[in-house]
């Protein structure tokens, strides 16, 4: 480096410190807006959906010959009772409580009615996501599996569905464990 080139490196540097050396309190604030800035964004990742994945099966198929077992159901107001009892129910069993207080509960009621209605051959329509999707990093297994679908027949029996209209609609919700399950 000849001195030319030393006194504008020099020069250069001398340009660039104080950048650096800034006053420590107004740094303190700009970051606390950048941390506050990262929070937010996080909570709002947190918050959206997570995207469906479209390698997933239909989590709603529809079966038009079931429409009378919604009926033994009460229809889509029988359903959307039904459901307050299951996430009480839920949130009351020492195994399913954990996986569901911190959940968006009402979210989760008003998808799992829209699910079973398209399911039974109701005239409605699924909005939430496929169930991989849904469950991934749960940490589900077969036995917790089990356990919720117990307590959605306490649930049922609770309201006074026939026991040939639950196993309709149990039979069609069994196969999903492949995407539920996942320990
Ligand atoms: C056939 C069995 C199951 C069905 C049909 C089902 C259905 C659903 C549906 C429709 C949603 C809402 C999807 C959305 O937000 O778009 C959901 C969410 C959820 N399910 Fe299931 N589920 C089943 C089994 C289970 C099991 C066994 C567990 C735990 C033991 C579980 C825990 C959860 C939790 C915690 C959420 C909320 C997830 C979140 O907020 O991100 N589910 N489920």
């Amino acid at each position: 480096m000849n001195f030319r080139t030393r006194l504008i490196f020099l020069l250069a540097l001398g340009l660039a410190l104080p950048v650096f050396a800034q006053d420590p309190a107004v740094s303190a604030e700009e970051q606390a807006v950048l941390d506050e800035e990262a929070r937010l964004e996080a909570e709002e990742a947190a918050a959206a959906p997570a995207a469906n994945d479209p390698t997933a099966p239909n989590p709603a198929p529809a079966h038009p010959e079931l429409r009378p077992v919604l009926d033994q159901f009460g229809g889509e107001a029988g359903l959307t009772k039904l459901m307050d009892t299951f996430m009480a129910g839920l949130l009351a069993d020492e195994k399913m409580g954990p996986f569901f207080a911190n959940a968006d509960q009402a979210r989760v009621k008003r998808q799992l009615v829209e699910q079973f209605c398209v399911i039974l051959g109701g005239d409605c329509t699924y909005t939430g996501r496929d169930m991989k999707s849904s469950h991934a990093g749960l940490g589900i297994d077969r036995a917790d599996f089990n356990r919720l679908v117990e307590v959605l027949q306490v649930a049922m029996d609770q309201h006074d569905v026939p026991f040939s209209a639950q196993n309709r609609l149990l039979a069609k919700l069994a196969p999903m464990h492949r995407e539920v399950v996942t320990e």
